[in-house]
């Protein structure tokens, strides 16, 4: 009965390994891309950019199913609301608006807390946090 389960489960997860879930990095103008202080940069690079940028960095474990479909939507959807890459397509009024988005999530909500759990190089330091708020507070846009 065990061994029936332990194959049954086996064949499933090799089964799930066939759904597509592959995250691309569409070649992107570097002109477009968001431009700040270098500071700044950094930390967006560290933090932000495995869900809000074409330029995602995706670790081994991360491509295997069922892992591979919560990157892949957390990709697909933080690209979405933001994508520092292609900074420059947006309109005046929607880089305002992800200013205040930045501003405001970059207190608690962002990164996401379970993608802070694989990556404890990406949570904020009190006086990032501060950087960030004060650079999007006066951002040229
Ligand atoms: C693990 C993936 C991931 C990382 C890393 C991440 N985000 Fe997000 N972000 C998302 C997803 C997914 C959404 C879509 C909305 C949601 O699920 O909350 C989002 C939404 C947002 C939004 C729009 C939502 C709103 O309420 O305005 C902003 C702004 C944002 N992220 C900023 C950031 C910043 C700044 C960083 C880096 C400090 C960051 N995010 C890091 C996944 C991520």
């Amino acid at each position: 009965m065990l061994k029936r389960i332990f194959y049954i489960t086996l064949a499933v997860f090799i089964g799930l390994q066939f759904i597509p879930a592959k995250i691309e990095n569409p070649q992107t103008d570097s002109s477009l891309e968001i431009k700040a202080p270098e500071k700044v940069m950094a930390v967006f690079k560290r933090s932000c950019y495995d869900c809000h940028s074409n330029e995602v960095n995706i670790p081994w474990y991360q491509s295997i199913a069922p892992a591979s479909f919560m990157v892949k939507n957390h990709v697909d959807l933080g690209r979405q609301w933001l994508n520092f890459s292609v900074w420059e397509n947006y309109t005046e009024k929607e880089k305002d608006k992800k200013l205040k988005g930045i501003f405001r999530t970059v207190y608690a909500a962002m990164p996401l807390a379970s993608y802070l759990s694989m990556h404890e190089e990406a949570k904020l330091t009190k006086d990032e946090i501060q950087m960030i708020r004060d650079w999007t507070g006066k951002a040229p846009y």
